[in-house]
């Protein structure tokens, strides 16, 4: 656990719960962010962040917090009875088994705007690159091709996987190197691809630990594809394929990481990530 991400995560959650407010809502909002997950986002916002240089802290931490915030939102409305209908998340009650539809609705509403309002805040500290952060976060969250459009898909007869796939879940992972650099103040085109590529090998990894572990492991329901009938890597790769994939996506980012004084780190950054995401003990080869 990063000790800067969780300690600029918990002032901006703060703020929004600073009397009088509803205090249930207030109560929803800490739980739906703490304790986290894997934080995997942020951490990857900060690594390119310092490989970028990081002159400008405050900036690279609202970038990191817009993005947990986020993907925090995604999972409290994902968990819903009209989308997943997913009791647990993080190995605890989702938001709205432990605290109703409503306030989940809720919760997951303030946290988007939160995620928007933390990066407008650091726009008095550099205007011109908080303004792109904003605009980087709104499209990798939005239409068209972001979480909205990847949720989506979901209510479409016909699914293309691969677009499926890129904006449920890689959109974030590119906001986050490419908001990363930004906030470095470093050129994001540079840092698409890795994001793209890591995105894509994590949703192949969470298809097959949904296929795969079981709930205790995973601290959030299995088999969620394959009952609701949703396209997926394993669906469509196999086990096997499914696990080759994943191996070549993870070797193709650590290429992908423009050479750059914190590229080490980086790599061990992805590697740290298969290692993690992978089921049942396979050790991938990767980079
Ligand atoms: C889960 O993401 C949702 C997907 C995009 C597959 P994470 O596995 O990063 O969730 P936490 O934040 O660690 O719980
Ligand atoms: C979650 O995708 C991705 C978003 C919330 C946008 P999934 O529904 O596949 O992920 P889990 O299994 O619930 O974490
Ligand atoms: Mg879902
Ligand atoms: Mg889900």
């Amino acid at each position: 656990m990063d000790q800067r991400i969780e300690a600029a995560i918990s002032r901006a959650i703060g703020l929004g719960q600073t009397p009088p407010t509803p205090p249930k809502l207030a109560s929803a909002l800490e739980y739906a962010v703490f304790p986290g997950g894997a934080r995997v986002r942020p951490m990857l916002a900060l690594a390119v962040a310092k490989a970028c240089g990081d002159d400008c802290p405050e900036l690279t931490d609202a970038a990191c917090v817009a993005i947990e915030l986020m993907h925090c939102a995604s999972l409290v409305h994902d968990d819903l009875p009209c989308f997943d209908d997913a009791g647990i998340r993080r190995g605890k009650p989702s938001v709205h088994a432990a605290f109703g539809e409503p306030l989940a609705i809720l919760a997951g509403d303030t946290l988007i705007i939160m995620a928007f309002e933390v990066l407008a805040r650091a726009g008095t500290v550099d205007p011109a690159r908080a303004l792109s952060l904003v605009t980087t976060l709104g499209r990798a969250s939005g239409m068209p091709g972001g979480i909205c459009a990847g949720q989506g898909w979901e209510s479409e007869p016909c699914v293309d996987l691969s677009a499926y796939h890129k904006a449920k879940t890689g959109s974030l992972f590119v906001a986050a190197t490419t908001m990363g650099a930004i906030a470095g103040g470093s050129d994001p085109a540079a840092w698409t691809e890795l994001g793209m590529r890591i995105g894509e090998a994590f949703q192949v990894a969470d298809d097959l630990r949904d296929a795969v572990l079981d709930e205790e492991t995973l601290g959030k329901p299995v088999g969620q594809d394959a009952v609701h009938g949703r396209p997926n890597a394993v669906a469509d790769l196999g086990i096997d394929g499914a696990i080759r994939r994943l191996q070549d996506t993870l070797g193709g980012a650590i290429s992908s990481i423009p050479s750059c004084p914190g590229e080490a780190t980086l790599a061990q950054i992805v590697r740290g990530q298969a290692d993690r995401l992978t089921p049942m003990g396979v050790k991938l080869k990767v980079g």
